[in-house]
């Protein structure tokens, strides 16, 4: 069986009179990339400070690595490497040297592992000036290499790929995938909706709180609506007919001569207009994305 390695059981937690986590019931197993999604202020940060004992929940559990955490008991957390918020690191430091300070801290890293970090988030021929004059990029891999440099089992990630180019990001996606592929589990939260589809295994989306969307990426785009784009020069007829056939959720104009259908698949659209003798010009099955699938569900709730 796999091992969990992060799971929350009604995890809530109320600032005044504000749900900011509302009976949150999530899953990450080992040797996956699970991400975590939801639009600004959803709850994700405050889920995480919870995971990492940095917040008090106001009910409801989370345990991490099979261990119950909470500001008091964080045992777990030695296995676990973090980036939430801004890197804390030493800005008059060289980004060797703050590893060298968190090294002094962490029993078995020596100077052989934070050249194999620094390497890892591909800071080695940066890595002797200061931090303090770093990109937002450079200093978002600083946070990435402190998070990783005592080899963590599982490691949390809250935006990881903030102030990061299209170039950064898809090096950090790599480095995400090459952990796994070498034992670590990672939990990325992120609302990129392209940079999850991309790296993540499966996901939970939260909307206000509340968890409205989790599993396999694949199986939860495979359950999404099919979705038609057709072009045709009568097309309030064509709406008419469409709007009749069984199965169809929607029909809407998307543009000139364009409409947008929901509910069936392209072959059952196009079969329907031609025995109505209409032949549409163009017909295209649009691909479900997780862009669709976010939108429907926090649309939705
Ligand atoms: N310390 C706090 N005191 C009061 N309200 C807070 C506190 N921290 C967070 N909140 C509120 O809780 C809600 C959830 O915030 P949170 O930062 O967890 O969202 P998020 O999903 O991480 O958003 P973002 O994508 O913007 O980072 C927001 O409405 C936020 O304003
Ligand atoms: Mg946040």
């Amino acid at each position: 069986m796999t091992n969990i390695v992060l799971q929350t059981k009604d995890l809530t937690k109320v600032f005044g009179s504000h749900k900011a986590v509302d009976s949150v019931n999530i899953t990450a197993y080992e040797g996956e990339v699970f991400g975590f999604l939801g639009p600004n202020g959803a709850g994700k940060t405050t889920t995480l400070g919870m995971a990492l004992g940095l917040i008090h929940p106001t009910s409801g559990e989370v345990s991490v690595l099979g261990e119950q955490v909470t500001p008091n008991h964080t045992h777990a957390l030695k296995n676990v490497g973090a980036l939430l918020g801004a890197p804390a690191f030493v800005p008059y430091l060289s980004a060797w040297d703050n590893l060298e300070l968190v090294a002094h801290l962490t029993p078995g890293v020596d100077k052989k592992r934070i050249a194999e970090v620094l390497e890892l988030v591909g800071l080695t021929d940066a890595a002797r000036r200061r931090v303090g004059k770093f990109s937002t990029g450079m200093k978002q891999r600083v946070g990435l290499a402190m998070a990783l440099v005592h080899r963590p089992q599982f490691v949390i990630l809250d935006e990881p790929t903030n102030g990061l180019d299209p170039a950064g990001m898809r090096e950090i996606r790599q480095l995400l995938r090459s952990l796994v592929g070498n034992g670590t589990s990672v939990l990325l939260s992120s609302h990129l909706l392209n940079e999850v589809q991309q790296v993540c295994d499966r996901i939970a989306v939260l909307n206000k709180g509340r968890v409205v969307a989790q599993g396999r990426v694949d199986d939860l785009l495979n359950a999404q609506k099919p979705t038609v784009r057709l072009t045709v020069s009568a097309p309030s007829e064509a709406a008419q007919l469409l709007r009749a056939l069984p199965g169809v959720e929607d029909v809407h104009p998307n543009g000139a001569g364009s409409l947008i259908v929901t509910g069936v698949d392209s072959q059952t659209v196009m079969n329907h207009l031609i025995h109505n003798n209409i032949i549409p010009t163009e017909i295209i099955s649009q691909k479900s994305d997780l862009e669709s699938l976010f939108m429907d569900v926090t649309n939705a709730n």
